[in-house]
């Protein structure tokens, strides 16, 4: 004997007569397997006066088609950890205002082709997820997204092909996967881009042309690799970096050309890297002729 049954509240938090703005949905299942996977769609329609939608204690595995349809009005949507498992397409249809997803905390594997396409977000995280795979264009037409989380997944390369038409993306987290090199070209698609986090990853070198058309870039965190070598050229197209990162990895050296890259900017950390006798010989006479650069080493 199975039983059927959905015990749905939802509950209204400043609320006034005339403006609905935020409604949070609390779910329990006391269902089978079938039912609480649809549970999201199947109870959310016609609410549309509001702009903020946050479902918690509940399981939403699969996200499904128009899952969230009749919400002109929502501005910001938080599925964080409700055991998502896949993103059906069509599944962020018909939300025409959202400006921020969250999707933190989950159990996505995958990432489709094209999922997130023509959305009008400016935030979008996807943290803390296992996250292996991300389809052709996932992130593409997406003029204006500015920030993506990434972090904390299980990413091995980042693919230029991700994003086409994402012309204003700022900041990119790919912070804690499981990255070891960064492809030629990787960011030809997100030129735009001033703040990119990859630390915590497994990369061991860093080739001439990883960055190449990242000019806006202000910040670079390359904390915790296993960096050895930074080849020559690596940063020329990066004339206004702030801050460069690399505390925790295994640079015995950086080059005169590495650090005239970083003349025009204000501080760079090389801590916690094995650094060779011969090279802080060289570092201290740097130091000297640019004291604007601070360098820990
Ligand atoms: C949702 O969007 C789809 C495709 O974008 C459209 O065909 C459908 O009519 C829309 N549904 C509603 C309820 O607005
Ligand atoms: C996004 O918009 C473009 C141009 O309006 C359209 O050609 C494309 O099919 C849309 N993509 C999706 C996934 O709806
Ligand atoms: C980029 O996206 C915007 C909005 O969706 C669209 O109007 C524009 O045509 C797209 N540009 C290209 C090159 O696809
Ligand atoms: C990016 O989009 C434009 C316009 O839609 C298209 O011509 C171009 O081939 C696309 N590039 C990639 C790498 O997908
Ligand atoms: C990137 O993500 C990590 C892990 O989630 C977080 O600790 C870090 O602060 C983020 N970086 C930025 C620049 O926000």
């Amino acid at each position: 004997m199975v039983f059927k049954f959905i015990i749905a509240l939802v509950v209204i938090t400043r609320y006034s007569s005339a403006n609905l703005n935020h409604i949070n949905v609390y779910a329990r299942n006391y269902i089978g397997e079938q039912n609480y996977r649809t549970f999201f769609s199947a109870n959310l329609k016609n609410l549309n006066e509001f702009s903020s939608l946050t479902a918690f204690n509940t399981r939403i595995e699969i996200l499904q088609k128009d899952a969230v349809t009749n919400l002109p009005n929502l501005k910001e949507l938080n599925l964080g950890g409700v055991r998502l498992q896949s993103l059906q397409e069509g599944c962020f249809n018909n939300l025409s205002s959202l400006k921020y997803l969250y999707l933190p905390n989950n159990k996505l594997k995958l990432i489709p082709a094209r999922i997130f396409n023509n959305l009008t977000i400016r935030m979008l995280t996807l943290k803390g997820n296992y996250i292996q795979k991300i389809g052709t264009g996932a992130f593409s037409d997406m003029p204006s997204l500015e920030k993506l989380d990434l972090s904390e997944n299980r990413l091995q390369n980042l693919d230029p092909n991700w994003f086409n038409n994402t012309s204003n993306l700022i900041a990119l987290n790919v912070s804690a996967n499981q990255l070891v090199k960064i492809e030629d070209g990787a960011f030809r698609n997100v030129k735009s881009l001033v703040n990119v986090d990859l630390s915590s990853n497994r990369i061991k070198s860093l080739n001439q042309n990883c960055f190449a058309g990242l000019t806006k870039l202000k910040l670079l965190n390359l904390n915790n690799n296993l960096i050895e070598v930074i080849e020559d050229g690596t940063f020329k197209d990066q004339n206004g970096l702030r801050a460069l990162q690399l505390f925790g990895n295994r640079l015995e050296c950086v080059s005169e050309d590495v650090l005239s890259s970083l003349r025009c900017g204000s501080s760079t950390f090389l801590i916690m890297n094995p650094i060779a006798q011969e090279c802080r010989r060289r570092l201290d006479r740097f130091k000297k002729e640019e004291p604007r650069i601070i360098i820990f080493y």
